[in-house]
């Protein structure tokens, strides 16, 4: 079996974008800005292998072979609620793809991840999925959206966080090792209520002005 891939998207940009976000300072109109910014350049990098096909197109001089992406079948899976502010920077990257939704809360007291909104699109065995949320924090939402997706039957599973804790990366890759994950960072862990230190903070609440 491959080992399971993580991509630590090591860019001078994202690595200063990402510096802003951990700010304790940093306002939430800043902080959803950043998030947008940075969301396109990590779809930079999760794209980075898509499949291509040759096209030939005429230039306002003359005709030439050029390249174009195969078909548009890109579904972006945001884990609610954080993940939304994932998909607005991502879709300028790619405004065709579609959107799907996954909705699960950490119980408190036991962290485990539990369902309480899925809705995706009719074609799912016909799209690449790539599902969003800025934190891998216990790993816990992530095993427990993806197992959910893959009931689904995508074509393929990409993984998108912004930060990701030694702990939560194990844990996702033990259960879905054939899922790369992309992240900004690995950070050093986790704290006794499952945030990520140093981390940034609760994403949701720092993205919409909750607390
Ligand atoms: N979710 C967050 O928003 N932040 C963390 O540090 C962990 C999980």
């Amino acid at each position: 079996m491959a080992e399971p891939q993580v991509h630590v998207i090591d860019h001078p940009l994202v690595q200063h974008k990402l510096t802003l976000m951990r700010r304790r300072e940093t306002s939430t109109n800043s902080f959803r800005r950043l998030l947008s910014e940075l969301s396109m350049l990590l779809a930079y990098e999760v794209t980075r292998d898509m499949p291509m096909h040759e096209v030939e197109i005429e230039t306002p001089l003359e005709t030439m072979t050029s390249r174009l992406i195969d078909g548009k079948k890109t579904v972006f899976v945001s884990i609610m609620r954080a993940g939304a502010g994932i998909l607005d920077g991502m879709l300028q990257v790619i405004p065709g793809a579609r959107i799907a939704h996954i909705g699960l809360y950490r119980d408190p007291k036991t962290m485990v991840a539990v369902e309480y909104y899925f809705k995706v699109p009719t074609d799912m065995h016909d799209r690449d999925a790539i599902v969003v949320d800025p934190m891998l924090a216990t790993g816990n939402s992530a095993v427990a959206a993806v197992d959910r997706l893959k009931e689904t039957r995508p074509k393929s599973i990409r993984f998108v966080c912004l930060l990701a804790a030694p702990e939560g990366l194990a844990h996702f890759h033990a259960a879905h090792p054939d899922v790369p994950v992309y992240t900004a960072a690995i950070d050093r862990q986790l704290d006794a209520h499952g945030y990520i230190l140093p981390g940034l903070g609760d994403a949701g609440d720092r993205l919409f002005g909750t607390k």
